[in-house]
């Protein structure tokens, strides 16, 4: 009897740790992870840009350089920054580039109409934009206005920021502000949610806008290729994308966005720390909808593209919560938890598995608003969870994307499942192999074994980034409450790598 018990004891823990089972195919890589998929997005929106990035030149403490708080520009160093969209969102498509250059006290101000009708000085515009990215090392990408400029504005601004010296008039108004040679400004996008704040078109109408303003979007130098992207659909409307790439003719065409949040309800987002499992389940579950809104805008995007010239940039994505208690609703500030890691390291999977068509992605925002990697208090600032997983997954960078098929376990919630292992690899140019594995389970360590085909690996180790529990965050008053730390739940016996998992955990192992 004891004997028939043990038998079927080894037999259930033999089956359960065989269904998380991943296959890595270490020589079939031939997609690169386009960098930019690591991209960010800075709006004028609540403290994004004022006293997150911007101090000013004037009277503050805070050290900076030209006004750019260098804190924050360092934090943001580490992270490898690929390329930064501004001035938004919203704000894009009210804003008029032209009030935002020229000595600052003649700047005009005006109203913050989409973010709580706060005054706008313009004191940070396209100069200390461009400079920024400069000091940064990151590419701009300036989201042009659509919904209430014209064709002749953008073509300026394209003009101001890219034509060589003594082309036209608007490289000599950028001499006259002090800034002699063009800046590199390869992204342009071509309007903000033309479906909603950008104007409230329908798509065959912003086709037609979308071909006009291309038009005079005109690079000075033949080498400076411009990338233009249309302001592309909210999360499942297919349409969209279907008629821009039946209706823009490609040659005008780079790439098409996709917007989605991980919001549970619109009108009842919950919040940001304080949330039950439910609620972090059903975020979890808006998050996992990426893979489909990707496969499935893919889809229609190779019925006219099949050799996939157009790219899909992603260029909002993230978390969206109540704001926190006692701040301005308009702002869209919230804190950051091990929940943020889960969206991060799972979205940012899914994108490296898809980059064969997804090219960039933006997450939404960068500092103070939404699901950012910073937040700051005057002088203070704090590195977020999120911080922690896009840093630990820049190694993915540039780097060949490996094929990778996971069966995993189910996480959990009365009758409704997720898969709760999620995975993603790549080879880097040195030949270093990376896995990114997660874990959103957030009562189970998971055990995963994987199969290694085609490379003979001798050597592992990692980095994770888990806390005791999933509410956890960084706070001004306990800024490393959650970081990285070494990660020895890996061995590795010839070519069967087999990991432990901690529930709600990230992974980034490395492989030699
Ligand atoms: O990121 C906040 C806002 O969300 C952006 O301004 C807008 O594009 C989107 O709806």
């Amino acid at each position: 009897m004891k004997k028939i018990v043990l038998i079927i004891c080894t037999t259930l823990s033999l089956n359960l740790s065989a269904q998380n089972v991943v296959s890595l195919q270490a020589d079939k890589g031939s997609e690169i992870i386009n960098k930019n998929i690591y991209g960010h997005f800075a709006e004028h929106l609540g403290h994004c840009i004022y006293g997150g990035l911007y101090v000013g030149d004037n009277n503050t403490k805070i050290p900076n350089k030209e006004g750019i708080r260098l804190d924050v520009l360092d934090a943001l160093k580490k992270l490898k920054v690929p390329v930064l969209r501004w001035p938004g969102g919203c704000f894009a498509d009210t804003y008029h580039w032209k009030d935002g250059i020229g000595p600052k006290d003649k700047r005009p101000s005006m109203l913050n109409v989409w973010w709580g009708n706060v005054k706008e000085d313009n004191s940070f515009g396209t100069n200390e934009f461009l400079n920024m990215c400069e000091m940064l090392g990151a590419e701009p990408y300036l989201s042009g206005n659509v919904g209430s400029g014209t064709p002749q504005e953008l073509s300026d601004w394209v003009k101001y920021t890219i034509h060589p010296n003594g082309s036209s008039p608007m490289p000599d108004l950028r001499q006259q502000n002090g800034r002699a040679n063009p800046w590199h400004v390869k992204y342009w996008g071509i309007g903000n949610e033309a479906w909603g704040c950008g104007g409230n078109m329908k798509p065959e109408y912003y086709a037609n806008i979308y071909r006009q303003y291309a038009t005079f979007m005109t690079n000075g130098d033949p080498k400076e290729k411009i990338f233009r992207i249309a302001s592309g659909a909210s999360d499942a409307d297919y349409n969209w994308t279907e008629v821009l790439m039946r209706d823009i003719p490609h040659n005008m065409l780079d790439a098409v966005g996709v917007h989605h949040y991980s919001v549970i309800e619109w009108g009842k987002k919950g919040p940001a720390t304080n949330f039950t499992e439910e609620e972090y389940y059903t975020t979890m579950q808006r998050a996992l909808q990426m893979e489909e809104l990707v496969s499935r805008h893919s889809a229609v995007m190779d019925k006219y593209d099949p050799k996939k010239r157009v790219a899909m940039a992603v260029d909002e994505w993230g978390g969206w919560y109540d704001v926190e208690p006692g701040t301005n609703g308009a702002f869209l500030y919230q804190q950051n938890t091990m929940r943020d890691a889960m969206i991060a390291g799972t979205t940012l999977n899914i994108f490296n598995n898809h980059c064969d068509r997804v090219k960039m992605a933006n997450l939404a925002q960068i500092v103070n608003v939404l699901q950012a990697v910073i937040l700051t208090n005057d002088e203070k600032i704090i590195l977020t969870p999120t911080y922690h997983v896009m840093e630990m997954y820049n190694i993915h960078q540039d780097a060949t994307m490996l094929p990778i098929s996971v069966t995993s376990n189910d996480y959990k919630m009365g009758k409704e499942k997720l898969k709760a292992i999620s995975a993603s690899a790549s080879k880097d140019k040195s030949g270093v192999t990376h896995i990114s594995l997660v874990n959103i389970d957030a009562n189970k360590e998971q055990e995963v074994s994987v199969n290694i085909n085609g490379a003979n690996y001798t050597a592992v180790s990692g980095r994770i980034l888990t806390s005791d529990k999933i509410q956890n965050y960084n706070s001004f008053e306990n800024p490393n409450k959650v970081k990285p730390t070494t990660f020895t739940g890996a061995s590795l016996n010839g070519s069967a790598l087999k990991i432990k998992l901690p529930p709600y955990s990230v992974v980034v192992l490395e492989l030699k």
